[in-house]
């Protein structure tokens, strides 16, 4: 189609519980961006089973691959290198992604960049049509991690504060199963709380020292609030409680990038992951960048986007890369 302008990264991501495969040109413009959530297949068992995950990944990723080919417009040969997550995350997960990626840049002699998953979120930011530029404070809320980011560079962040206990989308996750919604649950809650008082309920949230977070006191209110009310009650009471129990982590939340927003003398906020699709944390920090709603949850596009920041390996270096479950 186009001429020699047309050199298109492949993103592939695999670490939990999304098959995705994205095309991004070199200058953050997605061409392609294609998610199949697996959610429905784990909803029965509230939560992901990595094995069925692996198992699923493993169907679904060469028909992802050739969708996202698809809607670019665009064949292998417009690709020149390939980007695929290489951890933190479900391990079986990732070695399928990583493991289909190897195949097809070991099939066209292409370079591989192999991804960390939460710079993968800190680069949904540096996409078209509207990149940030480092450096700025970035929190990474998601199913897996609650991280306060000094990003200096586009591959130079520092951890400023971390979740000691659960992160803030398991909080929202365990604290929808609680009020009986289904997995995952973030956004079931965020749709029941816009009907519900937030006020209704007061729920503690622990402080700990230095910029860190911890949410596991918080589900452990919840279930008491909840243990003692008949289903009835339960019913009549889920979108107060919904409500609070959101507040209460976006409080937590918000508390803790203005602390560090102070300390860090930063003066850019963002935030990506799943939990910044958010409705009230986003509505609560008006002045921050903030991921773009389709690139909050876990997608491809944002690690094709990492990719254009990082070290390319070339053939046949990448052969050996294996995937890591945590950081
Ligand atoms: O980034 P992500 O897709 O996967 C991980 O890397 O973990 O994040 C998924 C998390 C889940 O816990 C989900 O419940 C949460 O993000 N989430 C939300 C919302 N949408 C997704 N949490 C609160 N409000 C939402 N609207
Ligand atoms: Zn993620």
């Amino acid at each position: 189609m186009e001429g020699p302008g047309r050199a298109l990264i492949l993103g592939i991501e695999t670490s939990c519980d999304e098959t995705a495969a994205a095309l991004v040109t070199d200058d953050g413009e997605i061409r392609a961006n294609v998610v199949s959530s697996q959610a429905d297949l784990h909803a029965r068992y509230g939560g992901v089973v990595p094995e069925v995950a692996s198992r699923r990944h493993l169907e679904l990723v060469a028909p992802v691959v050739r969708e996202a080919l698809g809607e670019a417009d665009a064949t292998l040969d417009d690709v020149d290198r390939i980007a695929v997550t290489q951890g933190p995350g479900l391990i079986g997960a990732l070695l399928v992604g990583l493991s289909a990626a190897k195949a097809i840049a070991w099939s066209r002699r292409l370079p591989l960049v192999p991804v960390d998953h939460l710079r993968g979120h800190v680069a949904s930011l540096y996409l078209r049509p509207d990149p940030l530029e480092p450096p700025f404070l970035c929190l990474l809320a998601s199913g897996g991690h609650t991280l306060l980011l000094d990003v200096r560079g586009y591959d130079d962040e520092h951890v400023l504060g971390t979740t000691l206990d659960d992160a803030a989308g398991e909080a929202f996750d365990k604290g929808a199963r609680l009020l009986g919604l289904g997995y995952p649950g973030g956004r079931e809650l965020d749709r029941l709380a816009r009907e519900g008082d937030p006020a209704a309920y007061d729920f503690p949230v622990a402080r700990v020292p230095g910029l860190d977070f911890s949410f596991s006191g918080l589900k452990t209110a919840l279930l008491y609030a909840t243990r003692d009310l008949s289903p009835e009650q339960l019913q009549a009471r889920r979108a107060d409680l919904a409500a609070s129990y959101q507040r209460a982590i976006v409080r937590a939340l918000v508390a803790r990038v203005r602390e560090a927003a102070e300390q860090s003398g930063a003066r850019r906020v963002a935030v990506v992951g799943g939990v910044a699709a958010n409705s009230e944390l986003r509505a609560s920090l008006p002045d921050a960048a903030l991921a773009p709603l389709p690139l909050c949850t876990d997608n491809a596009a944002m690690i094709a986007s990492a990719a254009r920041f990082a070290h390319r390996l070339s053939y046949p270096a990448y052969l050996g890369l294996d995937a890591y479950a945590s950081r």
